[in-house]
Order: C-alpha cells, then sequence, then structure tokens
C-alpha cells in the first residue's frame, strides 16, 4: 500500500497516524503511515531516504524540523513561501518534492467552522513570532481580523513578521516588555513555543478582553499553561490546538488523496480517547 510518515523529533507520541488512517477508513483506503524520529543532522538524508521507495507519496512534518523541510523541497506553496516552514511533503510524479503549509488555514477553519467564531471585528495578539507564527499570521489576516498585533520576545522577529504582511494599518507590533499596557484583545493566539519547551509565559489578565477567546497551538501538556491563564484571566473561551492538528491532517490528506475527510468525528475520538 501507498506509504505516508511524520517526521518530528520527539514524535513517539503524536497523533498524525492515527487521524490519517481514521480519515483513510472513511474512503475505505488502504494505506501505511508511520513516524519517523529524525534528529536535526540526520533528517534531509532520512526525508530521501523515505522518498526512495517508490510507494511512498507524501509525509507530514512537525517540531523541529519545518523549516528544513521547505528547504529541502523544490516547489512551495504561497503558505509554505510566507511562513518559510512547510508541515506537508508531496513527491511529484517526476521525483520531486512539493511543500505546502496547510497550518494557517487550519487554525482558521478550526476558529470559525469548529469554535463558531466570527473573526471580522477581533482585535486579535499574536504571541509569537517563530515558524509557527508566521504560518498563521497571514490566514488571521486573510480571515479578515479587524487588527492583528504581533508581540515577540525579540522585536526584530515580530517587526519582520508585519513588515512582510505590509498592512501597517492593521498588523503592527508591540513590545513584549510593554504586554501590560497596550490594552486587551478579543482572540489571543499563543504561537511561541514555551509551552512546548516546558517554560512559563508571564502573561497580564489585562491582556484578556470581556468576550476574548484564548487559543494556543499546542495541545496536551505544551498547552496547559496557557490555557490554565486564560481560564484564571476569565477568557470567554480557551482552546488547544487539537483541532488544528485534525484540520491541518485533512488538508494534507486532500493534497495526497484528492478527498476531503470529515475531520468532526475524528477531532470527536481524540477529545474524549485523550490527546
Ligand atoms: P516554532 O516552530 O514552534 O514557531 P521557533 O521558530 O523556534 O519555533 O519559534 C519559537 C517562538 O517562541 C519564537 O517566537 C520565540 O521567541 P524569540 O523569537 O524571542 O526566541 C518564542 N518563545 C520561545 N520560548 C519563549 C519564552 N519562554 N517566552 C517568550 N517567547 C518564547
Amino acid at each position: 500500500s501507498l506509504q505516508f510518515a511524520v517526521f518530528g523529533h520527539p514524535i513517539a507520541h503524536s497523533l498524525s497516524p492515527q487521524i490519517h488512517q481514521a480519515f483513510a477508513q472513511q474512503f475505505g483506503i488502504a494505506l501505511d503511515y508511520r513516524t519517523i524520529d529524525a534528529a536535526p543532522e540526520a533528517f534531509a538524508g532520512d526525508v530521501q531516504h523515505f522518498f526512495a521507495d517508490a510507494a511512498a507519496r507524501g509525509a507530514n512534518v512537525t517540531l523541529p524540523h519545518k523549516s528544513a523541510a521547505f528547504a529541502l523541497a523544490q516547489e512551495h506553496s504561497r503558505a509554505a513561501t510566507r511562513a518559510g516552514t512547510a508541515n506537508v511533503l508531496t513527491r511529484l510524479a517526476d521525483g520531486r518534492l512539493t511543500a505546502h503549509n496547510t497550518d494557517g488555514d487550519a487554525l482558521v477553519r478550526d476558529l470559525t467552522d469548529r469554535h463558531g467564531l466570527d473573526l471580522r471585528g477581533h482585535d486579535t495578539l499574536l504571541l509569537g513570532a517563530g515558524g509557527a507564527a508566521r504560518a498563521v499570521a497571514w490566514s488571521l489576516f486573510e480571515a479578515g481580523v479587524q487588527t492583528l498585533t504581533i508581540v515577540n520576545r525579540s522585536p526584530e522577529a515580530a517587526d519582520a513578521l508585519a513588515d512582510a504582511i505590509g498592512e501597517p494599518a492593521r498588523v503592527h507590533t508591540r513590545y513584549w516588555e510593554d504586554l501590560a499596557g497596550i490594552g486587551s484583545f478579543d482572540l489571543i493566539v499563543n504561537a511561541t513555543s514555551a509551552g512546548t519547551l516546558g517554560q512559563a509565559l508571564t502573561l497580564p489578565f489585562s491582556l484578556v478582553g470581556s468576550r476574548a477567546v484564548c487559543y494556543d497551538l499546542g495541545y496536551g501538556k505544551a498547552a496547559f499553561g496557557f490555557l490554565a491563564w486564560a481560564r484564571a484571566a476569565q477568557a470567554l473561551h480557551a482552546y488547544d490546538g487539537l483541532g488544528m492538528l485534525v484540520e491541518q491532517a485533512a488538508d494534507a490528506f486532500e493534497v495526497w488523496h484528492g478527498k476531503r475527510p470529515d475531520t468532526e468525528p475524528v477531532y470527536q475520538s481524540l477529545r474524549v480517547h485523550g490527546a
């Protein structure tokens, strides 16, 4: 059967194999989807080795390889080019690799379709300006958020991201040190890797508007600290990135199989049976 994989480091607890198998079952497709733990220095070679198998069609890529995945590919989707990172690698018929980044669209679909948000009119705070933040910033902007304020510990990266979007009337940056004095937001997206690294973020409650939605791109343990903060600050909703994970998988599945899976039963089952 066709071969798929997710590359990461660590990767043992990835939910991607389960998600892709559940999607495949919806269409009666048989596929092999495995996890490949690749140390950074081994990533490029491991990807080449994987795609050397004629049955290999595509791979997902997660931390810490999303930039390296982008660099490995010969063709890049618009979203991948803007982010400079890729979470999906697909082999074309001629053997070349295409890089996609489906994270931004996945976040917007999770917020709007699953959680029912109307992003227009939302003053949005994006925490972080690394690969994950770059992947979602354009999608949030294009989904029509009223303003997008990007705040990063190192201000240069936030400025570079805002400049790249180039819409100064709606997209601007502030300093991390000034978080306590920049008012409140309707949507706060945590795109830092602090939770994944086991580091605490110290954020003022004043950021959380009275009907604010707080969203962490991570899930499980990585999202715990930010979501606990959001609840303590009485955010209206605090969501983790499990829905985004399922949605980005659905986009990869569609690229590879040309079919759109139903994400909701898969999301619900992960929610209930542990993620
Ligand atoms: P990812 O692919 O997860 O985005 P990344 O590209 O290394 O990983 O980016 C990590 C992001 O998390 C950066 O915005 C980083 O801020 P800096 O650019 O200042 O390094 C942010 N980050 C990581 N740990 C953090 C912490 N403890 N506090 C605040 N921001 C943090």
